[in-house]
């Protein structure tokens, strides 16, 4: 039964992707690269659905919402040429309206839950009072969309030539120093408001804030330990930097004992 409908679920949303793709039959690349990603949520979201003893119903929501988290990337890069949110649209509302709206989760038992897993997704905070199936939902679909994220970025350092273009990175500055405000707020759990960021170093040192308090489950930090996403962070940036709170930060967000859940 929950096959069934994450079968025609996936139909229906590849069904939508390919109302974006060209003549030649492909995808703009930056959509691909939105088509890829949401694949590797999915991936991550089983991988966590499993690793934590979900029930089918809950692996289901799990699924649906990874699937469908990032559906309006594509209309929004159709109408206003970039993922910026704060240039143009919050793409979980956008995402959670379209996927609404075209009425995908109609008679899916569990429609609130991942309309609001997708809605939420991107926010600072989850909203208290979630029941326990939708807040297993909507923080799987942010632990998986992390891990994804950090498999992104390594691959733009791994394939660009950040040091004279970061581009992929807001044309941070590659040399300059880490903030001291971002190391503070990474320090103290605190979030890092995004005009502090001022290096690519804080770029990075962000994503070091999420793997020492971001992760809600444990099968993430396992994930995440095993991929050698902060090994990766720790080595990039004594690239950027001599600083000695890369070390301190990193090192903190290998103890065992991180994390909520
Ligand atoms: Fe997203």
């Amino acid at each position: 039964m929950k096959r069934a409908l994450y079968q025609r679920l996936t139909e229906l949303y590849n069904a939508y992707v390919d109302t974006f793709r060209e003549a030649d039959g492909k995808l703009p690349p930056m959509m691909e690269l939105k088509r890829i990603h949401t694949a590797h949520v999915v991936a991550n979201a089983r991988l966590i659905a499993e690793g934590e003893g979900f029930d089918a119903e809950t692996t289901h929501a799990c699924d649906a919402a990874a699937l469908l988290h990032d559906t309006g990337r594509y209309e929004q890069l159709k109408r206003y040429n970039t993922f910026r949110d704060a240039d143009s649209v919050d793409h979980a509302v956008f995402s959670h309206d379209i996927v609404k709206e075209k009425g995908w989760l109609d008679g899916d038992p569990h429609r609130e839950s991942i309309l609001a897993a997708v809605l939420y997704h991107n926010r600072r905070d989850l909203p208290d009072g979630l029941d326990a199936l939708t807040l297993a939902a909507a923080q799987t679909v942010r632990d998986a969309d992390k891990l994804d994220i950090f498999r992104v970025l390594e691959h733009q350092i791994t394939t660009t030539d950040w040091r004279h273009n970061s581009q992929a990175f807001w044309n941070l500055p590659t040399t300059a120093r880490p903030n001291p405000v971002v190391l503070d707020d990474i320090r103290s759990g605190r979030p890092v408001a995004y005009q502090d960021i001022r290096s690519l170093a804080d770029f990075v040192l962000i994503q070091v804030g999420w793997i020492r308090n971001g992760l809600a489950y444990a099968t993430t930090r396992r994930l995440c330990a095993e991929r050698g996403h902060l090994a990766f962070r720790r080595d990039f940036l004594h690239q950027l930097t001599d600083d000695p709170a890369v070390d301190e930060l990193c090192q903190y967000a290998e103890l065992p004992t991180q994390g909520v859940s």
